[in-house]
């Protein structure tokens, strides 16, 4: 068994961080808070119970109330950074003129800068800005991030850890991220450590 009496809860605005070493089951958490993994115990996002749900149901309510972040951004590299923000809009069933609002928009506020490029030609830096107005197009009350620096050299780690951790503070959105990194961990309100399937709080280590 992964985990052993996992409970965490996040309300709009918080942060947390989940640390652990490399298979400890991070990224298993985040599948598990996305629906894609049944835990025996109940997950709950935006008042629903995940596992109650038909397929189709999760799905749309994954869609209109989460927003992920991976570690390579999982961008399509040929769209440029609007369209690929868009598009993620217009999967989700939004209007096509609003959607490449918001999109154009989330872009500017995360300093993305304007142009036609593809995406697969920007620095990774911006990709994970990229990536994080994707997440937001939707306006999710949850945001997880896998580590969403993984990939970054140091300048451009924290400058998108600090975009990262500045989004529940500018969107009425939970944020959770699970990353190895200390630095970025350091910059939620909370920090847990995933131990033997456990959640340890930070200060009782
Ligand atoms: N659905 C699942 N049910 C049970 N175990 C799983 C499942 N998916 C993955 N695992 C196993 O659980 C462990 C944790 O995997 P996970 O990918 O969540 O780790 P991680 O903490 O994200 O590691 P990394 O830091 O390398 O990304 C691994 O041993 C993996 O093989
Ligand atoms: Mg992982």
């Amino acid at each position: 068994m992964l985990f052993d009496g996992v409970d965490l809860r996040l309300n709009v605005g918080d942060s947390v961080a989940v640390m652990g070493p490399s298979g400890s089951g991070k990224s298993t958490l985040i599948s598990c808070a996305l629906g894609l993994v049944k835990p025996e115990g109940v997950v709950r996002v935006a008042d629903s119970d995940l596992g109650l749900m038909r397929r189709r149901e999760r799905t749309r309510h994954r869609s209109r109330h989460i927003g992920v972040v991976f570690q390579f951004g999982e961008l399509l590299p040929e769209l440029t950074p609007l369209e690929n923000v868009a598009l993620a809009g217009l999967l989700a069933g939004a209007d096509r003129k609003e959607t490449y609002k918001t999109a154009s928009e989330l872009l500017g506020s995360l300093g993305v800068p304007r142009h036609n490029r593809p995406t697969g030609t920007l620095s990774g830096g911006e990709r994970q800005r990229t990536a994080v107005a994707r997440a937001l197009v939707n306006q999710p009350s949850l945001l997880l991030a896998d580590e969403p620096t993984g990939a970054l050299d140091d300048t451009n780690r924290s400058a998108v850890a600090e975009l990262l951790f500045d989004v529940p503070r500018r969107w009425p959105c939970a944020l959770l991220v699970v990353t190895h990194d200390a630095q970025v961990a350091a910059l939620a309100d909370d920090t847990v450590h995933l131990v033997d399937g456990r959640l340890i709080p930070q200060e009782t280590r």
